[in-house]
């Protein structure tokens, strides 16, 4: 991904089994890693071990985890733990917090990837939630991207929401 340096500070809000995580350690080598579900957290580390900082966190509180310097990267992977218990899902409100949060203490260039399910209930209400809220942020201030399959009502929804200036 040519947006990041190796010594970026990145988040991972999402990091269920860990492989965006994993994904991210071949990029940067500040990476840190959120997830409610302990379970969540010990398959990451077995598959990062200590290339990634995990912290069995929801990401509504990502402005308390302590950062070295501003983030240039906060991925969400949105939804369920593929495998998991569908009901331990991401919730619009939290979500929404967390958005917030992340647009805040977001490095000057950076950028915040986002992935939608829209598929399941919660993750169709989320998504509506997420996208309206995106609708109404300043273009002077953000670039927002949306990338999704028109032609297949519930794939996923991709947005790139980056920093101006
Ligand atoms: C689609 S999975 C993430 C997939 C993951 N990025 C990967 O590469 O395997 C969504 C994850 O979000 C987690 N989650 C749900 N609510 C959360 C919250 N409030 N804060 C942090 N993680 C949350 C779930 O436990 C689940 O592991």
């Amino acid at each position: 991904m040519e947006h990041l340096q190796p010594l970026d500070v990145v988040i991972d809000a999402t990091c269920g089994n860990g492989h965006d995580t994993l994904f991210l350690t071949t990029l940067s080598e500040q990476v840190i890693s959120l997830d409610i579900q302990r379970s969540a957290i010990q398959k990451t580390e077995q598959l990062v071990g200590t290339k990634a900082t995990l912290l069995h966190l929801s990401h509504e509180y990502i402005d308390e985890v302590p950062l070295p310097k501003p983030p240039r990267l906060i991925v969400y992977n949105l939804g369920y733990l593929p495998g998991g218990d569908k009901c331990i899902t991401t919730k619009r409100d939290t979500t929404l917090i967390s958005l917030k949060k992340s647009m805040n203490i977001l490095a000057p260039d950076g950028a915040i990837s986002l992935t939608c399910y829209p598929g399941h209930e919660e993750g169709f209400h989320e998504e509506q939630a997420v996208a309206e809220f995106l609708k109404t942020l300043n273009p002077q201030q953000w670039t927002i991207l949306q990338y999704r399959c028109m032609n297949r009502l519930h794939s996923p929804i991709f947005y790139w929401i980056e920093k101006v200036g």
